[in-house]
């Protein structure tokens, strides 16, 4: 039988997969409720959200995932029966320059998150109850040429971003294992799509090829990432969610992988296209710049577990999910310069009050 939320808290909510995922996921379970738990850092966007916002079964509540007392209040005054955890430090780049934010927000923020969730869970009057922590294919470190992760593939992470995500996903594993906690955990691969903050790989490159800026392609951009649109992920992660065995892993991954450097030729090529530029204009851009440290080398995902348990398949085509960001940035160039500028924490003020 499925499991069927009908208040959920979903953590780190105005991010980039966070915010499409409450988007799609109100779209599709009407009625309901979403509590959004988000302490904006500068990763996180209420403009995101237009349009949710004004559903009645929607509340953001601006907060630290660190913050018990606050997690406690939400859980039982909501009657919350499913906790879905994004939030987190996500970027790479910033975890080497700058580790302990990452432990404090990925490791500690997870660890204080279950444990709210277990005391709520084990006094609690909700029938049904179900934690999941969302991960990546980070966790399982770097892949040569040849293979796939698998949910059995030893973790070896080597960023302190991916170290700090495996810490929370080993505290997940010991809350199902010491309290028979229903968690549920899932690892996915690179996500592209509307709402990314521009200083991953494809936003920046779309953001700089707009502003004739130099594309920075580190050390030989032979690196290899799976990429996946971030709707199927919304989607995948609802499918784990309420069709998901408690305990258990899930791998999600679009099997489409790309060398760097190819995916900054297609951007290129596609943008000279609707920017009416000389075709190989955009190529120009490009700089070779030094790598970054512990660069792995390859993910990829082998997600045939999800696909045969819980009968989850992506929808999107790598051809059709780019062209559609790539209409998307263009689109909403006001987005962009609002995130870029630090502008968009205004809404907030303006939604609610200045903080
Ligand atoms: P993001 O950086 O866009 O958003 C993170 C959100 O978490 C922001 O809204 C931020 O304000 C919020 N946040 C940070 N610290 C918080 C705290 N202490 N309390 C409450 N909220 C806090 O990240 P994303 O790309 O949307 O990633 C979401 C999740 O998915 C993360 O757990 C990440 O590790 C995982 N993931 C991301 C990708 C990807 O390609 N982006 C791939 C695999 C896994
Ligand atoms: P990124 O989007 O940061 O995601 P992750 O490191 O989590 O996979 O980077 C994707 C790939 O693109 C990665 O191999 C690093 C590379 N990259 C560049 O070459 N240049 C850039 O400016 C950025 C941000 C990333």
């Amino acid at each position: 039988m499925q499991f069927r939320p009908t208040s959920i808290l979903v953590t780190g909510g105005a991010g980039f997969i966070g915010s499409n995922f409450i988007n799609c996921f109100m779209s599709r379970n009407p009625g309901c409720r979403v509590t959004n738990l988000d302490i904006l850092t500068y990763a996180g966007n209420l403009e995101n959200l237009r349009g949710v916002d004004k559903n009645p079964d929607y509340r953001f509540v601006r907060g630290d995932i660190c913050d018990a007392p606050l997690i406690a209040a939400l859980l039982v005054e909501e009657k919350i029966d499913a906790v879905v955890h994004f939030a987190a430090e996500s970027h790479v780049d910033r975890s080497i320059t700058g580790p302990e934010i990452f432990v404090k927000t990925n490791v500690l923020g997870t660890q204080v998150l279950l444990e709210e969730c277990r005391k709520y869970w084990q006094g609690s009057t909700v029938p049904d109850f179900r934690y999941l922590q969302i991960s990546t294919d980070e966790v399982y470190g770097s892949l040569g040429d040849t293979g796939f992760f698998t949910e059995d593939t030893p973790l070896a992470p080597n960023s302190p971003y991916s170290a700090s995500k495996t810490g929370a996903d080993l505290l997940v594993r010991a809350y199902h294992e010491t309290y028979g906690m229903p968690t549920l955990n899932t690892r996915c691969s690179n996500n592209y799509g509307p709402f990314h903050f521009p200083e991953k790989l494809i936003p920046l490159m779309i953001s700089n090829i707009v502003n004739k800026k130099p594309l920075p392609v580190y050390g030989d951009g032979l690196n290899v990432r799976d990429w996946l649109h971030v709707k199927d992920h919304s989607i995948a992660v609802e499918t784990v969610l309420k069709g998901g065995k408690p305990g258990a892993v899930y791998n999600i991954g679009g099997n489409n992988e790309w060398k760097n450097i190819d995916i900054v030729h297609l951007v290129c090529d596609l943008m000279d296209g609707s920017l009416g530029r000389p075709q190989g204009d955009s190529r120009s851009l490009i700089t070779f710049v030094k790598d970054r440290p512990g660069h792995d080398r390859r993910y990829a995902i082998d997600a045939a577990k999800i696909r045969r348990d819980l009968n989850w398949e992506p929808s999107y085509t790598f051809e059709s999910g780019i062209r559609e960001t790539i209409a998307w940035y263009l689109d909403n160039q006001e987005w962009v310069a609002h995130v870029t500028s630090g502008e968009y924490q205004k809404y907030y003020d303006t939604q609610y009050g200045t903080h």
